[in-house]
C-alpha cells in the first residue's frame, strides 16, 4: 500500500515509517522541521528513515501545496505532525497552527481526491485533561491548549469520517518513551543530565505523578494493527498505552538503577495543564484491535539508554 506519514521525522512518526517499510509498505514521511527542537535529531531519524527505504517529504502542512508533493493515490494516512507538549515558550498560535489548521489543510487535500485514503490520526490521553484515566466514550475535560487543540484535530477527522468523505479513526496515546524519545520529554532528559553530570529540572508534585509510560514499539504495535480493521475502526476512537501505572519518582529510580547513580534533583515551579494521572483504559483496543503491550519499564529504559549512548557518547 502507499502510505502517508506525517511527522516523520519525530519521535514516533519515524518508528512507524520504518515498521511499515518492515511491512513492506510504499511509505511517504512528511515533515517541516519545526523548531520545536534541535533540528539535526530530526534530521537524523530523517536519515535513517531515508536509509529503510521510505520517501522523505520536507513540506508544511499549514502552507504547502501537498499536490506537487504526494502521490496521486494513497492508501492509508497516519498523521503524526502536531506542536507537541506543554511548554512555556510555545504561543496557542503555535498549537492552533499545526494542530488544527495544518489537520484540516491536510483533510482539504485528501477530500479532492476520488479514491480516498483511510485517515488515521494520532491524539494524545492529554485530551482527557488532568486525569486521564477514562474510556473513549466519556466526555474529554482538556486542561492545556495542547489538549484542546488535540482534541479539536481528532473532531475534524472523525467528522469527515462520520459524514462519509472517507474512512477513519482516532488513536490516544499515552506517555511515549523509548529510543528517540523528544529531548524536552522525560526520559531523555533524565537520561542527558545523568551522562553529561548535570543536575536534573524537577517540576514541583510531578514526582507524585502517575503514568502509563509506553514503550514506543508497543505503541506501533497499536498504530499499525488499525490496517485491516479499516471497517471496524471506522469513525471509532481506540486509547493505546500500558495499562501498568508508573510515578515519575519510580522513573527516576529505574534511571538511578539502570545507569548506578543518584540523580541531582533542582526544583522548578508546576506547569500549568500538567497531568497528575494517566492510566489508559485500553479495553476496547484489546476487544476490537487484539492489542497487548507488553514491555515493562525497566526493559524499555534500558532499550533507551543504550540509543542514546550509541547516539550521543
Ligand atoms: N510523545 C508522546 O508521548 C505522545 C503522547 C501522546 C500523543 N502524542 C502525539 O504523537 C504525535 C507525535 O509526537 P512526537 O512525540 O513524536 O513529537 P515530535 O515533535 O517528535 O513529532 C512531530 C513532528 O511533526 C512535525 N510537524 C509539526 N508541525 C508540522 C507541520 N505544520 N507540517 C509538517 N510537519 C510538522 C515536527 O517537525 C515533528 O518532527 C503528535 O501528534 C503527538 O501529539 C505523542
Amino acid at each position: 500500500m502507499n502510505i502517508l506519514v506525517t511527522g516523520a521525522a519525530g519521535f514516533i512518526g519515524s518508528h512507524t515509517v520504518e515498521r511499515l517499510l518492515g511491512l513492506g509498505h510504499t511509505v511517504y514521511g512528511l515533515d517541516n522541521f519545526s523548531p520545536y527542537y534541535d533540528i539535526d535529531l530530526k534530521k537524523m531519524n530523517v536519515s535513517a528513515i531515508k536509509k529503510a527505504g521510505a520517501h522523505f517529504i520536507e513540506a508544511d502542512l499549514r502552507t504547502d501545496d501537498l499536490s506537487k508533493y504526494l502521490p496521486s493515490t494513497l492508501d492509508f494516512v497516519f498523521h503524526f505532525a502536531a506542536h507537541p507538549g506543554i511548554s512555556a515558550s510555545s504561543t496557542f498560535k503555535d498549537y492552533v497552527s499545526n494542530n488544527i489548521l495544518a489537520t484540516q489543510r491536510l483533510l482539504d487535500y485528501i477530500e479532492t481526491k476520488s479514491r480516498r485514503p483511510f485517515f488515521a490520526n494520532i491524539a494524545t490521553s492529554s485530551i482527557y485533561g488532568l486525569e486521564a484515566t477514562l474510556t473513549e466514550n466519556e466526555v474529554p475535560l482538556p486542561a492545556s491548549w495542547y489538549g484542546v487543540t488535540k482534541l479539536a484535530a481528532e473532531q475534524l477527522v472523525l467528522a469527515y469520517a462520520r459524514r462519509g468523505f472517507f474512512k477513519g479513526c482516532s488513536l490516544r496515546l499515552y506517555s511515549v518513551y523509548g529510543p528517540r524519545e523528544r529531548p524536552d520529554k522525560l526520559y531523555t532528559r533524565l537520561i542527558a543530565c545523568v551522562l553529561q553530570n548535570k543536575p536534573f529540572t524537577l517540576f514541583n508534585g510531578s514526582e507524585k505523578h502517575l503514568r502509563s509510560f509506553t514503550y514506543v514499539q508497543d505503541i506501533i504495535d497499536g498504530i499499525v494493527s488499525v490496517i485491516g480493521n479499516e471497517e471496524v475502526c471506522n469513525t471509532q476512537i481506540f486509547n493505546l498505552g500500558t495499562e501498568e501505572e508508573n510515578t515519575t519518582a519510580t522513573g527516576i529510580e529505574t534511571v538511578e538503577k539502570l545507569l548506578n547513580t543518584t540523580i541531582d534533583i533542582l526544583p522548578h515551579p508546576a506547569r500549568p495543564g500538567d497531568q497528575s494521572r494517566t492510566k489508559a483504559n485500553i479495553d476496547k483496543a484489546r476487544r476490537v484491535l487484539n492489542y497487548n503491550p507488553t514491555t515493562g519499564l525497566e526493559e524499555g529504559l534500558k532499550a533507551q539508554i543504550e540509543w542514546y549512548k550509541g547516539r550521543f557518547l
